[in-house]
């Protein structure tokens, strides 16, 4: 060793051999093939305004998320002229959306308790596969088969099952495969839903307690709760999709959690285009509740995790600034998305670990296709 090297390590004197063996163990510890890959499944934000317009023109031609007449037509003229405006309000957000890293910190602190958890699955490792940016679904999947991962768990971000949302994302998986020749050679199996996992709604609920708590002392009682899910056309609705019934379960165990402290009512948000809509809508029950002298709201969205568009600019803004001033409403507060909720991290990293022991595909609820369904991908 020179005296320059000995300087950069510390003044301490290695031999040549001792350095190697060192770095050896080093790169075994950083580079540890992932034993089991967690795919995290979600539909994804444009993180920047340029990647507003492919974000809406993979959602607006998803078969599976919407059905419009002539789609491939209709859907890239749709996403040309909605994108000045949903730039607009991801410029009024910060620019974009910022699932990518609320994502990416979800997953990290996942895979770090299952490693602590589960040694015998160990290593594991988290991707993310978005439906409509980047990293897309297919893409996650390449890089899986590429770093050797032997079990693959396909792992639903959305709670609550819709054929719109989870049932999208594991259509693109099944696609993926069907258009290659070669069959996969990771172990696949599905967390397909969980909408009263117990430390989701202790998370919810914790929420919902520290946002209450916001309120004047004097008016803390009469706060209504609503708790606003991202709606769905009622033509999904009547095939069968089992989404409208998951999200009352959801918010059913956290009013159980609470004590039914306070009244409340699930409403639903983010209608588009001219059909009819699972409602009431979040913003219509806010109007109807202060003609009624009910001007103390708490907003809790029920069905993402991370914060979104439809958290940032649909209930703060839309919602809580502009008509909240419009209607009079005393005090609208909203409760924060879980994002960096360390009790999420548990509840991600249980659901995954429950999950492996429990050596099932999929739920039992899973293999029960909607019974009006038309899709001949969905598969029962
Ligand atoms: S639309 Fe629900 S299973 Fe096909």
């Amino acid at each position: 060793m020179t005296k320059a090297q000995s300087s950069i390590f510390g003044g301490f004197c290695f031999s040549s051999q001792e350095i190697r063996s060192t770095q050896t163990r080093c790169v075994r510890f950083f580079c540890r093939k992932p034993k089991t890959g967690i795919l995290m499944l979600n539909m994804g934000g444009p993180e920047k305004l340029e990647d507003v317009h492919d974000f809406l023109l993979r959602l607006f031609t998803d078969t599976d998320l919407m059905q419009l007449p002539v789609q491939n037509k209709l859907g890239p003229f749709i996403a040309k002229r909605r994108t000045p405006k949903i730039q607009e309000q991801y410029s009024k957000i910060g620019g974009g959306s910022p699932i990518k890293a609320w994502t990416t910190m979800q997953g990290e602190g996942m895979v770090k308790l299952l490693d602590e958890m589960c040694p015998e699955t160990a290593p594991h490792k988290f991707y993310i596969g978005f439906r409509y940016v980047h990293p897309l679904t297919e893409e996650a999947i390449e890089q899986m088969e590429k770093d050797g991962v032997e079990r693959a768990v396909a792992f639903t971000q959305y709670p609550q099952y819709s054929c719109s949302t989870t049932g999208s994302s594991l259509n693109a998986i099944y696609r993926y495969y069907s258009s290659r020749s070669d069959r996969p050679k990771m172990r696949w199996s599905v967390i397909d839903r969980w909408p009263t996992h117990p430390l989701l709604i202790e998370c919810f609920a914790e929420h919902v307690v520290n946002e209450l708590e916001k309120f004047p002392a004097e008016k803390r009682d009469d706060v209504v709760i609503l708790f606003s899910a991202h709606s769905l056309p009622l033509s999904v609705v009547n095939r069968g999709d089992p989404y409208p019934q998951e999200v009352g379960a959801t918010v059913q165990r956290v009013m159980d959690r609470l004590g039914h402290s306070n009244p409340y009512r699930l409403v639903w948000q983010s209608k588009v285009g001219p059909m009819a809509w699972l409602g009431p809508q979040t913003d219509e029950v806010i109007k109807g509740l202060c003609q009624r002298g009910k001007k103390n709201l708490l907003l809790v969205p029920i069905t993402f995790t991370s914060d979104h568009i439809e958290t940032l600019h649909e209930l703060d803004i839309e919602y809580s600034q502009i008509l909240g001033e419009a209607c009079g409403v005393e005090n609208i507060r909203r409760a924060e998305s879980l994002n960096g909720n360390p009790l999420f991290f548990r509840a991600l990293a249980d659901l995954v670990q429950s999950h492996l022991k429990s050596n099932e595909p999929c739920s039992r609820q899973h293999t029960l296709r909607c019974p009006l369904c038309v899709n001949p991908i969905c598969k029962p």
